[in-house]
């Protein structure tokens, strides 16, 4: 009942009277005002004039799955939602839910405990930011689970350029920065029987509404409200990104990743740089030349040139960040 008077009051500019809400549901008028309460609790703003009636002012910052499937036209991604306000983080979902349909789009209000790579801290405090992972079923050999990831990084750079107007850019293999900071993580575990993929969570970090960052993390960090200058309702942008990631990941399933390779080396801005190539605690300086077919980066070094692949090194500029 709830969310046939949110679509009614979605549906219509103006004021609807509680009296015509009431007739054309069938419920009493006190229902229909205790139904506009609680739609007030999950954070609409309904605006409530005597003799008028009620009107949606705005649906504010709000992520829940309602509001997320509302318009969504993907084919896999996001078909099933699972919205908390609070989990320790969503890819621990995620796994504990890892009988839920492929394509499940677990996201959450806030992280009690976010996970970063390589065992960091993913730091996710409420209204600001984008907390969500997929849930993916591919039927892949695991040792290309890496570009899956590379095809989710497309999804969301082309996502947050659509919906920020930004220039965002990869810096390879998944982070997504734009001005020489990260405004996204992407996270990707996996579990496998012997070697195929029994299921993948891919966990999405979008530092969306954040106005600040503690001094050392503003060095490397950003957001899409610091970039644009103006907050973002974080909706459209989950929903922009399932759309394009499910075009990537698609494309990736039926082709292979040489099918997006060009468009990865178009949003790498890795590419051409010298870099720092660290394995094991070691660091060595090379020039990021390209990306080969399986994802992994060619550097040269001393003339000579090799493919590093992300789970065995981590690559970072040599000036800075990116
Ligand atoms: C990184 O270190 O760059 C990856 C960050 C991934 C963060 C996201 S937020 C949603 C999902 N849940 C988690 O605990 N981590 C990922």
């Amino acid at each position: 009942m709830r969310d046939k008077i949110l679509e009614l009051l979605k549906s219509g500019k103006d004021f609807l009277s509680g009296e015509m809400i009431s007739h054309g549901l069938g419920i009493s008028r006190n229902a229909v005002w205790k139904h506009v309460n609680a739609l007030r609790d999950e954070g609409y703003e309904i605006e409530s004039v005597r003799n008028k009636g009620y009107r949606l002012v705005s649906s504010g910052n709000i992520i829940n799955e309602r509001e997320i499937a509302d318009g969504l036209d993907t084919r896999l991604l996001g078909k099933y939602i699972v919205y908390m306000d609070e989990v320790d983080s969503t890819s621990e979902e995620a796994k504990r839910q890892k009988d839920m349909p492929d394509g499940t789009l677990f996201v959450a209000e806030v992280q009690s405990a976010g996970k970063g790579r390589r065992g960091r801290k993913w730091t996710s405090a409420r209204g600001d930011g984008i907390f969500m992972s997929l849930l993916l079923k591919p039927e892949i050999d695991m040792r290309d689970i890496s570009q899956v990831t590379l095809a989710v990084g497309i999804g969301v750079c082309r996502a947050l350029r659509e919906c920020a107007g930004i220039e965002a850019q990869i810096k390879w293999p998944n982070d997504i920065v734009c001005q020489g900071k990260k405004i996204c993580g992407i996270l990707t575990e996996m579990t496998a029987e012997i070697d195929r993929v029994e299921y993948l969570v891919c966990g999405i970090g979008i530092n969306v509404n954040q106005k600040s960052f503690g001094s050392e993390l503003s060095k490397k960090a950003s957001s899409l409200c610091i970039l644009a200058e103006h907050k973002f309702e974080r909706t459209p942008i989950i929903q922009s990104a399932l759309r394009h990631i499910e075009d990537a990941y698609m494309m990736f399933l039926k082709s292979g990743f040489s099918a997006l390779q060009d468009d990865y080396r178009a949003l790498c801005v890795t590419l051409g740089r010298e870099v720092r190539v660290i394995r094991g605690g070691e660091g060595q300086t090379a020039f990021a030349r390209d990306v080969n077919e399986r994802g992994e980066l060619l550097v040269e070094r001393d003339g000579r040139e090799f493919a590093v692949s992300s789970g065995e090194v981590s690559v970072r500029g040599i000036y800075g960040y990116i």
